[in-house]
């Protein structure tokens, strides 16, 4: 057996030699982010080894930074124990509280993108920042572990008896397609959280969103709060999706910018055929924002989802118009092969 000791000895676990890191700590509740089936793509689990010093392996050489590497940062799916280990993982990964739902309903929204309402059991509440994200429980399966991935809260934070969650099929990915095509109507989700510090900041600066996708869930989470709250802070809000089929919620969108005193919707499609009946922008998302943000947009929060590539492209637009990196916050949907 080998021990690993987390957070200065604050909580002590036992694992079998040879187990991988990110499995043990999942089996006692501790559900580090991840998104990529611990096959060391994501990024997502990464957390700091105090000893003993190990090697990276290839994945965590590709995956992490090197300031992070200097820190002695490491992805925990890529850590096979061999040894007692000592690291530190944020509180909140200790902390975090499982709940049980029912499958109140699912809604498709798009061909690839579902709506499902999950009617908290127990605890019978949830309180949450909008704009974080959950960590859906999968069922194990025939010789399958159970496991997590994180899907992002689309609904307010004005009723916590649900939440709403707007999730694409992932092509191959084994949670998206037992939503999609396991996963009924009345049945049992389980799910940990709330995470993430992708939220609403408290402050009365004007808002600037861009999302694309499913990247609009937690953008939604934000707008329903401050609609309901009468939250009247000026925002702005740049939607992308490839063609009309691909856009949803536009008659909530609607309703948000009538209601509320200084919101404005713009969805833009990339792939539209030409002449077809749309009449809204074209484009790709952050070349949209850009045409638009002509004045001086400096003092604006901006809030960005979706893959990584729009996120890049967003964020060298925003560094050119003044707007701080302290003041950009992200939540990368995806990671690409060759992102960091
Ligand atoms: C904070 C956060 C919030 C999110 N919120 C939402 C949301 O609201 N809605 C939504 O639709 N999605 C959201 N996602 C993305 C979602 O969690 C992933 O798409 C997830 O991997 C899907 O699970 P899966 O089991 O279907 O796919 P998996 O089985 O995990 O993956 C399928 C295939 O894609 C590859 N892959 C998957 N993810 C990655 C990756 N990150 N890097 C490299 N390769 C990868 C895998 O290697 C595999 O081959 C969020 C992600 C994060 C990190
Ligand atoms: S789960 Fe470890 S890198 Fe994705």
């Amino acid at each position: 057996m080998v021990k690993v000791s987390i957070n200065n000895g604050k909580r002590v676990l036992e694992a079998k030699e040879g187990e991988m890191l990110i499995d043990v700590l999942s089996a006692q509740g501790i559900h580090l982010p991840s998104a990529c089936g611990s096959k060391g793509n994501c990024g997502l689990c990464k957390l700091k080894v105090v000893e003993p010093e190990i090697p990276f392996t290839k994945h965590e050489l590709e995956r992490l930074f090197e300031d992070k590497r200097n820190e002695a940062f490491h992805l925990s799916c890529q850590i096979s124990l061999k040894q007692d280990i000592n690291i530190e993982i944020p509180q909140e990964y200790l902390t975090s509280q499982e709940y049980t739902a029912k499958l109140a309903s699912r809604r498709l929204l798009t061909s690839d993108i579902i709506e499902l309402t999950l009617e908290l059991i127990s605890p019978a509440s949830i309180s949450f920042n909008p704009g974080q994200y959950i960590l859906i429980k999968v069922p194990p399966k025939e010789g399958r572990k159970a496991f997590m991935r994180p899907f992002s809260i689309a609904s307010s934070n004005a009723d916590t008896s649900f939440i709403q969650l707007n999730i694409r099929r992932n092509p191959g990915g084994i949670c998206t397609s037992w939503i999609f095509d396991e996963l009924k109507q009345g049945e049992v989700v389980k799910f940990s959280g709330p995470r993430g510090n992708f939220y609403m900041h408290n402050t009365e600066r004007p808002m600037l969103f861009i999302a694309g996708g499913s990247g609009m869930a937690p953008v939604r989470s934000i707008l329903k709060t401050m609609h309901h709250f009468r939250i009247n802070r000026k925002a702005i809000y740049f939607f992308g999706a490839l063609s009309h089929q691909d856009l949803f919620y536009l008659d909530e969108m609607e309703k948000l910018q009538k209601e509320m005193d200084d919101f404005r919707f713009i969805p833009a499609l990339s792939n539209e055929p030409e002449g077809s009946s749309w009449q809204g922008e074209r484009g790709l998302i952050p070349e949209v924002a850009e045409r638009y943000l002509t004045g001086d947009v400096s003092e604006y929060e901006a809030y960005l989802c979706g893959k990584p590539a729009m996120i890049q492209s967003c964020i060298s637009i925003l560094t050119i118009k003044n707007i701080p990196s302290e003041r950009t916050y992200f939540d990368l949907f995806n990671v690409a092969k060759s992102q960091k």
